[in-house]
């Protein structure tokens, strides 16, 4: 048995795909066209095992997802290779309707021609990796997202992602094609790419650059430890029944603010500055993003009911790990933060992205 997984290469994907042989034996593809966000590093411990078999190249590219599918007769494809990053969707959106949209819609019809030609009662899931997003804001007494929330995007990246989830809907809904889509809150964990808040904040801690905080900081996202992810959709593998959407989260509502201070207050445990201040000294109110959605709040009350799956870390035990992991890996962080890194810093934080000392 295979997975054919795609962005791979990518904060998730990659592990997912590390998890993914912690606990199974079945072989994966895995196609990732090692954008920006790609990393063939992440998956250096798989450096020389079989089960892993790494193909470059783009998710749009009929013929070779056609090829692949062909060749290697997956079970599943977990379709997580897309444009991820909000600041950039409105700085530059084309790539996110090229990749989230396009990309999608062809390879749900290479995944179509190729279920259709399969011997009746083999075995297929198309598992589309989504996210909250989609739903738009929440007010602040607003309850939390349920996966019948009608869908609002706001940004560039939720509209594509939005566009990507209803062809998923459509091809099942039309063809019959067996889909699972998720919707999942912010990820954070080993791995990620440092443009996102969580490890952009330890990296500039670490540099001694400010930790920007845009608007008044307030504003909520819910987050989950990315090994919680990856537990949810091996659970989705075994057992997700075709067509259903579900919502991933961890009940863990923050303030963008309580997660840098909460960062601050592990890194001055762990790696003190030499001037014995705070790193909360580093904090810095920053131009607001445009359209920032307010609020993100996941009910995942579904998931847990149907398919018993729950988180296994708290925000507190999960940031710590983090926190810990970026420390520990350094090389890594210093090898993602090079070269197109610091031109992508200098446009979105200008003068902010200089350092302090
Ligand atoms: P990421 O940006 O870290 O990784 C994306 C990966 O996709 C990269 O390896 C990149 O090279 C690859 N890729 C991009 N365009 C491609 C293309 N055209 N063909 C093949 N590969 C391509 O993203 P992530 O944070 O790992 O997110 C993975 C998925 O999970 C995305 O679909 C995202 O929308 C979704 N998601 C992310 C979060 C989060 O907090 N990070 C939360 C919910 C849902
Ligand atoms: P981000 O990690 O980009 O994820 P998303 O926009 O998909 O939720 O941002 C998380 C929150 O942190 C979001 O409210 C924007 C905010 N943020 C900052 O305040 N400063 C930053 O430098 C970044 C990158 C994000």
């Amino acid at each position: 048995m295979t997975l054919l997984i795609t962005g791979g290469a990518g904060f998730i994907g990659s592990n997912f795909i590390l998890d993914w042989f912690e606990h199974m034996d079945e072989e994966i593809v895995n196609l990732d066209a090692l954008t920006y966000a790609g990393n063939s590093e992440n998956l250096w411990p798989l450096a020389h095992d079989p089960r892993h078999v790494f193909v470059r190249g783009d998710i749009g590219d009929a013929a070779l997802v056609s090829n692949l599918l062909a060749r290697y007769r997956p079970r599943a494809v977990v379709h997580f290779a897309a444009e991820s990053h909000v600041d950039r969707s409105i700085r530059g959106p084309e790539d996110f309707i090229q990749t989230n949209v396009v990309g999608t819609f062809r390879l749900l019809e290479a995944a179509r021609a190729y279920w259709q030609a399969l011997p009746s009662g083999s075995p297929f899931t198309f598992l589309h990796v989504s996210t909250d997003e989609v739903y738009g804001s929440l007010t602040m007494d607003a309850p939390a997202f349920t996966e019948r929330n009608r869908y609002e995007p706001n940004s560039p990246y939720a509209a594509s992602k939005a566009a990507s989830d209803h062809l998923v809907r459509a091809y099942h809904h039309t063809y019959g094609l067996p889909v699972l889509t998720t919707n999942c809150s912010n990820n954070y964990g080993p791995l990620q790419f440092p443009e996102k808040l969580i490890p952009l904040c330890l990296h500039n801690a670490l540099a001694g650059k400010p930790l920007p905080l845009y608007g008044d900081g307030l504003q909520i996202r819910d987050w989950l430890y990315v090994g919680d992810h990856c537990s949810a959709i091996r659970r989705f593998l075994e057992t997700g029944a075709p067509g259903e959407v579900y919502n991933i989260g961890g009940w863990n509502e923050k303030t963008n603010r309580e997660v840098v201070e909460t960062l601050c207050a592990i890194l001055d445990e762990l790696s003190p500055r030499t001037d014995s201040k705070s790193y909360r000294e580093q904090i810095t109110f920053v131009q607001d993003r445009p359209g920032h959605d307010r609020r993100y709040a996941i009910d995942a009350t579904r998931i847990e009911r149907e398919l018993g799956w729950k988180p296994a870390e708290t925000f507190a035990s999960g940031i710590r790990k983090t926190v810990r992991w970026y420390l520990d890996n350094q090389a890594w962080v210093d090898q993602v933060a090079s070269g197109a890194y610091r031109n992508w810093i200098d446009r979105q934080y200008g003068a902010c992205a200089c350092a302090f000392f």
